[in-house]
């Protein structure tokens, strides 16, 4: 949750507890990596988007989960749901 360097202007963090990655939540991780082309703890070259490792977000139940900017959450991330969050932060 606490940024030890810059981030980009979209931060989204991944959970990555069990319940989620048993829930599509590490497809969901190796999704939003290969869109980005960046892995956990680093940050696009134009500077808008970093990407973390999360713990439980208390919302197993609609996993895979996300969430930006440490306030808006992300239910349901399937590939389409990232697609369409991706293009709602240009
Ligand atoms: S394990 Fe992901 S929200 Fe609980």
């Amino acid at each position: 949750m606490y940024d030890l360097k810059p981030v980009g202007k979209y931060k989204i963090t991944v959970c990555t507890n069990l319940p989620c990655a048993l829930s599509g939540g590490y497809h969901a991780c190796e999704y939003v990596q290969k869109k980005l082309g960046i892995g956990y703890g680093e940050t696009t070259p134009d500077g808008k988007f970093s990407l973390k490792e999360g713990e439980c977000m208390g919302a197993c139940g609609d996993a895979p989960v996300m969430i930006v900017n440490n306030r808006s959450m992300c239910s349901h991330m399937h590939p389409e749901q990232i697609d369409k969050l991706l293009e709602e932060c240009k």
